[in-house]
């Protein structure tokens, strides 16, 4: 971002003048550091209504010759019920700065709070109608591909075959691999 755009006109900046649109491979992030050591938030919904999460595992890679996410989420996320609603979604990466507004929208589930009222950030629509925020530093917008359940015996790692059958126990609910082809990426100008 300009050192001349603070955090007081970001507000009030529309979505072209702070976003540029850049091709998947431009993406200049260590895929890793994307989903190991950051707090991605995934968003879906419309202006009207929508929800985010903070959603940390997951991967980036090739779908059907398609460039693709990919993330794990728990079947009762409140944000999964609007990405099956609306079949898309946003994948928003942040300055550590805003590391406590971050991690408010992974502290309770939209589905029986106002958190997206709440949240000290500023929401803002993509061209494609999708919701992300004026304070991102990359948003990746995704059209869903698969939702999947896994199944453990498709698993032949102990672990993880333990990790999927822990997390039913806790919840009593499978965890979802949701694949999203990649339709856009935008960075902060
Ligand atoms: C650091 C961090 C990482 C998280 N990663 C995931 C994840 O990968 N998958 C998931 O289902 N929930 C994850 N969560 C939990 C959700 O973000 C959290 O339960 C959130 O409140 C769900 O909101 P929703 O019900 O409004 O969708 C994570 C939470 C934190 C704090």
């Amino acid at each position: 971002m300009n050192e001349k755009t603070n955090h007081a006109n970001v507000e009030e900046m529309d979505f072209d003048q702070l976003f540029k649109q850049i091709s998947p491979e431009e993406i200049g992030d260590n895929v890793f550091t994307l989903v190991g050591k950051v707090f991605p938030v995934l968003t879906a919904g419309k202006e009207d209504h929508y929800n985010s999460m903070i959603s940390s595992g997951g991967g980036f890679g090739l779908l059907f010759m398609k460039p693709a996410t990919w993330c794990i989420l728990r079947a009762d996320r409140y944000t999964l019920e609007l990405v099956q609603k609306e079949q898309t979604y946003t994948l928003s990466y942040f300055p550590n700065e805003y590391k406590k507004q971050i991690l408010f929208l992974g502290s309770k589930s939209g589905r029986d709070s106002e958190k997206m009222k709440e949240v000290e950030l500023t929401s803002v629509q993509t061209p494609s109608g999708d919701m992300s925020f004026k304070e991102a530093r990359l948003i990746i917008e995704c059209k869903l591909t698969a939702l999947t359940t896994p199944n453990p015996d498709d698993f032949c790692a102990r672990e993880a075959r333990d990790s999927i059958n822990e997390a039913y126990k806790e919840a009593n609910v499978y965890r979802k691999f949701v694949f999203g082809e990649i339709t856009h990426v935008w960075i902060k100008k």
